[in-house]
């Protein structure tokens, strides 16, 4: 074999043992580091957590290759700049001044401190010959099994430098196969989990869609190493970008078969000049490494958000009635009175006016005029704003509306005085997405205008309790009147100005709570979360679609953050199908109350009744997906509370084939030595003999009661419900059953 020196000098770097390691490590998963002889940052290792990590210091984790068995001339470097011996996706670049292209970054140091929930790392690497300086930092969420990275890239020169690749962070794995999930979507098509094997060379996932960024794809990924992740077995990583924006996920399998995963900004036509002295903070990278399937994964994403990223992740959550589907944009006060009535009667916490409400030179009658007027149309709602708090009060209902202040439509006023604040092309034709123009928000007096919309409203009406705030157009005619020559600023800058604006809300209100809507569900990521306390996960409410679209959601959202309403898309589904796929999250209704009839009504009362009693297990428990619906005609998903002396299972025939077999479902997650009673709620009441509507009990069983169920009121084992499991499925179509489980 000959050595070329290039390999001579891998073969140095790699057999120091006496080099500085560096742990990152949860409960669960170790990331460990370590500084070669060479000075650069390597990661040796990233897996289920090691008994005695010393042992890695002999590790041989150089980079074999080539087909004599020569040792290639790299390594897994941490933060790989470019222009040097990986010839793979870097994940720096920058041009520096002069326009030299390389950059190598050497360790200079690190800090590491325990935390409330695990510990912090802060890393500095520099280029010797440039000056650039990167920081990378971790933050180890030891009991959830959680790892947030982002990094931060400094200019210490005295001239300016453009970055062109500037990633969160960059992992590597050494297995024998990868299968990746992602999550495709489209409007009202959220969330479509694809797998796929991944080979030779590189997958990209991005979008470029600048504001309703995550239409077509959303910020996270499953990767099952080995084989496909499952639900209950095997090693998955779980990622997640917490980016409003323009993100890439870059998956490149190299020539021997090792896999880099680079998550990132996404670098398409944003080349960033970086001033003397100016730094650039990279958005968090979220993972989790779970050795026992996605389902784990998941629960270690709900644990962490709720407790440490969500706005008032830990606090309640409101039930409420939505009038979008019942009314659009054709109602005035007198109706919007009687939906309060209606929500009053239906016993949710609030009625939320959706869009259609403001606009007076424009008046908002469809979605071609008024975005950016947001004052009440008088001739729609004389008494404003205040009017509608004090109808909702009388009904005794909270009240919560709706806005959209990142947009514009050209017919309005605010776009008569402000033509140059929306992104529009100086040379060509305007391309209008729903008829309106994305506001530029890299420019200061956008950020005011934004932030004044909710501003004047909680300022003039705070008692204002709930805001759903909506972004209905990708950025369309890319360019910045603001921005000017620096047009290459743009997607980053908006999402930039966007925080602000968030920021200076949540600053001013921290305690109102606020949906993330876009289009549906084109903006969930765990940064907009820290903003927001749930997030509107589609505009299809087909309770069929749902239970796909919530399935994918759960993957990385705890259901407390996942809004999800009773509508009358699917008039085939009974009602009680309907709102038992909602109970499953954050419960919420979207309808008119006439089109139901009194047993319809009562079921509703009654399922809200539960859900509000259950919330502690739903919203705070942990989360269990049994069966998945993209693998039977069935699903079924349980939660259990933290103490595991409560449980509920929710149990869905979709459309079962004739004669189909039906397995039985097995539970997760209960206490094998508690005796748990089984009690099926939910249940559609009846009319009895005096033509009253009469409400099933558990407790008092009818003796006359022919359409119980089975096992309804028996007593088991948490050992048997998840070894043997229940008969919680029928072979009857869009029927659905729940069933709570109370230790003994
Ligand atoms: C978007 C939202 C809907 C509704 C409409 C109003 O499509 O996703 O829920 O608010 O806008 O125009």
């Amino acid at each position: 074999m000959k050595l070329t020196s290039l390999s001579i000098i891998l073969v140095m770097i790699v057999g120091s043992v006496s080099a500085q390691r560096i742990d990152i490590s949860t409960d669960k998963t170790d990331l460990i580091l370590k500084v070669g002889d060479n000075g650069r940052l390597y990661q040796t290792y990233l897996g289920e957590k090691l008994l005695n990590r010393a042992e890695l210091d002999d590790f041989s984790w150089q980079v074999h290759g080539g087909s004599d068995g020569s040792i290639s001339a790299r390594g897994w470097e941490v933060y790989a700049g470019s222009g040097a011996e990986d010839y793979f996706e870097p994940a720096l670049a920058v041009t520096h001044d002069g326009g030299n292209l390389t950059t190598i970054l050497k360790y200079a140091g690190h800090k590491q401190v325990p935390t409330s929930y695990g510990s912090e790392t802060e890393i500095t690497l520099r280029d010797e010959l440039f000056p650039v300086e990167v920081k990378l930092f971790y933050e180890a969420y030891d009991k959830e099994n959680i790892i947030k990275t982002w990094s931060v890239i400094c200019n210490n020169g005295k001239k300016p430098v453009d970055i062109w690749r500037y990633a969160s962070a960059m992992l590597y794995f050494d297995r024998e196969a990868y299968f990746l999930t992602e999550f495709a979507s489209d409007w009202a098509k959220e969330v479509q989990m694809q797998t796929q094997r991944l080979q030779y060379g590189k997958k990209i996932v991005d979008t470029k869609l600048g504001s309703r960024a995550a239409m077509h794809v959303q910020p996270f990924f499953e990767l099952g190493m080995n084989k496909p992740a499952s639900e209950t077995g095997g090693e998955v990583l779980m990622g997640t970008l917490g980016w409003t924006g323009n993100f890439q996920f870059t998956f490149e399998v190299d020539n021997i078969g090792n896999l880099r995963v680079i998550p990132s900004i996404n670098p398409y036509a944003s080349t960033w000049e970086l001033n003397a002295g100016e730094t650039f903070k990279t958005p968090d990278f979220i993972f989790t490494l779970s050795q026992n399937g996605a389902g784990e994964g998941s629960r270690n994403f709900h644990d962490w958000a709720r407790r440490y990223q969500i706005k008032d992740g830990m606090g309640d959550r409101m039930t409420l009635l939505n009038n979008w589907e019942n009314t659009y944009f054709d109602f005035d006060q007198e109706l919007l009175a009687q939906l309060m009535d209606e929500a009053r009667d239906l016993g949710v916490d609030m009625f939320l006016l959706d869009d259609g409400w403001f606009g007076n030179k424009y008046p908002r009658k469809d979605d071609r005029a008024g975005l950016g007027d947001w004052s009440a149309t008088k001739s729609k709602l004389p008494g404003g704003i205040p009017a509608l708090v004090k109808a909702a009060e009388e009904a005794g209902v909270k009240f919560g509306i709706w806005i959209e202040p990142e947009m514009v439509n050209p017919k309005s006023e605010l776009f008569e005085k402000h033509p140059d604040w929306a992104y529009t092309l100086p040379n060509r034709d305007t391309y209008y997405y729903r008829n309106q123009l994305v506001l530029d928000l890299n420019r200061p007096e956008v950020q005011d205008h934004v932030f004044n919309v909710v501003d004047t409203i909680l300022a003039n009406n705070p008692d204002v309790a709930y805001f759903k705030w909506d972004c209905n157009s990708p950025i369309t005619n890319v360019f910045s009147h603001y921005l000017k020559e620096k047009q290459q600023q743009l997607y980053i800058g908006h999402v930039r100005g966007l925080y602000k604006v968030l920021e200076r809300i949540k600053e001013k209100y921290p305690d109102v709570p606020m949906m993330l809507c876009s289009g549906g569900g084109a903006r969930c990521d765990y940064e907009a979360l820290k903003y927001f306390t749930e997030f509107w996960c589609s505009d299809n409410t087909d309770p069929v679609e749902r239970l796909f679209i919530q399935w994918g959601f759960s993957q990385f959202f705890p259901v407390k953050a996942m809004s999800a309403h009773v509508t009358d898309w699917n008039k085939n589904a009974p009602i009680k199908f309907r709102t038992d796929v909602a109970s499953m999250a954050k419960l919420g209704f979207d309808m008119g109350l006439k089109n139901l009839s009194a047993v319809e009504l009562r079921y509703v009362q009654e399922a809200i009744k539960n859900w509000n009693r259950l919330k502690p297990v739903i919203l705070d428990g942990e989360q269990y997906r049994l069966v998945s619906p993209y693998e039977y005609n069935h699903t079924a998903t349980n939660y259990v509370s933290a103490d595991k002396q409560h449980a509920v299972l929710f149990a869905f025939d979709i459309y079962p084939r004739f004669a189909e077999k039906v397995h039985k479902v097995k539970l997760q997650g209960l206490d094998p030595l508690r005796q748990y009673r089984i009690v099926e709620i939910n249940r559609m009441p009846r009319i009895n003999e005096k033509g009253e509507v009469v409400v099933y009990s558990s407790a008092e069983p009818d003796k006359n009661d022919t359409s119980r169920w089975a096992q309804d009121g028996k007593v088991y084992s948490g050992d048997y419900l998840m070894k043997v499991g229940l008969d919680a499925f029928t072979t009857s179509q869009l029927h659905s059953r729940v069933v709570e489980l109370i230790a003994q």
